[in-house]
This record gives structure tokens, sequence and C-alpha cells, in this order.
């Protein structure tokens, strides 16, 4: 028990307020060796649940292109993969998380990225879908990525976003700000809600939140 609480606690520090992005991404890097086992001693079951939703909503089209945004070392990709899903490519900020994924073999193209309001180098209406978990955390992806996110998935494509629900509230940057940046989307006809739902046991004992959005412009 105190083993795990010593990983959780590893774990949290790669979310200190005040963290540069740069020192996160650097964090990633040094974690990636040890995150797979860390992960599963921590019982995170975000990518599971992230990929049973976006497979919902995905009804069965077993081609769909597929962006693992925030990879990291493709727990994601590795559960879409046992869903049928395997046309698939991935980007994260930390090349050494992407050397964990690229050594499993899980997808066509691998992007080592900073995911922001800049221009990703994809081009536009690319996606059928995106699959996004454990990225919304302290000092790590922000809503000024969505503008990017939505113009490289097609019209009528899907985003599927998982987080812990709690960073809702305690993450300065989303507190009021995450859901009222996505429903400014919605209201401007960028997107439109499919799904909001929360999930247990996301990650420990902590709910996680889903959000689906359909792309329209
Ligand atoms: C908690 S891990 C999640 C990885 C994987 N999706 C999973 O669920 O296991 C967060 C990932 O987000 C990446 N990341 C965080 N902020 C980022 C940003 N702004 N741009 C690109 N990657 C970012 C980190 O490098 C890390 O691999």
């Amino acid at each position: 028990m105190a083993d795990i609480e010593a990983t959780d606690a590893f774990c949290h520090s790669s979310q200190k307020p005040g963290m540069s992005s740069t020192e996160v991404l650097r964090f990633y890097d040094n974690w990636a060796e040890k995150y797979d086992k860390d992960l599963l001693d921590l019982n995170y079951n975000g990518p599971r649940q992230c990929a049973e939703a976006l497979a919902e909503v995905l009804s069965g089209n077993k081609a769909a292109r597929i962006l693992d945004v925030a990879a990291g070392t493709g727990q994601c990709a590795m559960e879409l993969i046992k869903l049928g899903y395997t046309n698939l490519d991935a980007i994260d900020g930390s090349q050494g998380m992407l050397d964990i994924a690229q050594s499993r073999n899980l997808y066509h193209r691998y992007i080592c990225d900073f995911l922001g309001p800049r221009r990703l180098d994809i081009q536009d209406d690319h996606y059928d879908a995106i699959a996004c978990c454990g990225a919304f955390s302290q000092g790590h992806m922000k809503d000024d990525c969505f503008p990017e996110l939505i113009r490289i998935v097609k019209p009528g494509g899907l985003i599927c976003i998982a987080m812990r629900e709690e960073f809702l509230r305690t993450v300065e940057a989303y507190k009021d700000k995450l859901e009222p940046a996505m429903t400014t989307l919605e209201d401007k006809g960028s997107w439109e809600q499919v799904a909001r739902d929360i999930v247990p046991k996301y990650y420990r004992d902590k709910d996680g939140v889903i959000f689906i959005y359909r792309v329209l412009a």
C-alpha cells in the first residue's frame, strides 16, 4: 500500500502547479520507461474507457482514421486495437513516451509536437476521429488546442476527450474555463456535444468525465 501511495505521489508530480509545458514534457521523457507499470499499479482505466466510448459512437466503422492525441506510450491505442480499430496515428510532445509506443508498433505515424494553438503538420479534415485521454491535467493541454483539433477532423468526425472529472474544478486553467470554451465553440457552430458522461474508477477511485463532440465546420 505504501508503495502505491508513493507511486501516486510520483504520478502527481507530473501535475504540479507552476510547472511549465516544457517541464511537463521533460518529466514524461524521464518517466516513459516506467509509465505503464506505474499506471497499471494505480488502476488507471481511462484509456479503456476512452476507447470504449469512442468505439460506441464510431458505430462499427473499423476503418476509421483515428489520431491519438497526447498518445503517450500508446495505452489508448492498445485498447482501440483490441476493439478492432487499427488505422491509428499518434501525436505527443514527449519523444520518450512516443519511443515506447513506437517499440510496440501501434501507429502508422508518430508525430512529436506540442498541442496548443500553433498549426500542426497535419492537413485539414484528415481524421475521422480523435481519441484524447489523460491530456487535460495541471500544466498539460488547454482549451487553446480545440480549434486545431477541429481543423484536422472531417466534418461529421468525432472528438473524444477523457479526463479526471475533479480537474474541471481543481485545475485553475480549467475551472470555469474549459467547459465554457467548449460551449463557445458549440455556439459558433464548430462542433456539437454528443455526450458528456461521468465514468467511475477512471483513475484509482476517482471519476472521469468523457466528452464526445461531433465536428460541424
Ligand atoms: C497522462 S499522459 C496520457 C498518455 C496516454 N494518453 C494515456 O492515457 O496513457 C499525458 C501525455 O500528454 C502529453 N502532453 C501533455 N501536454 C501536452 C501538450 N501540450 N502537447 C503535447 N503533448 C502533451 C505528455 O507528454 C504525456 O504523454
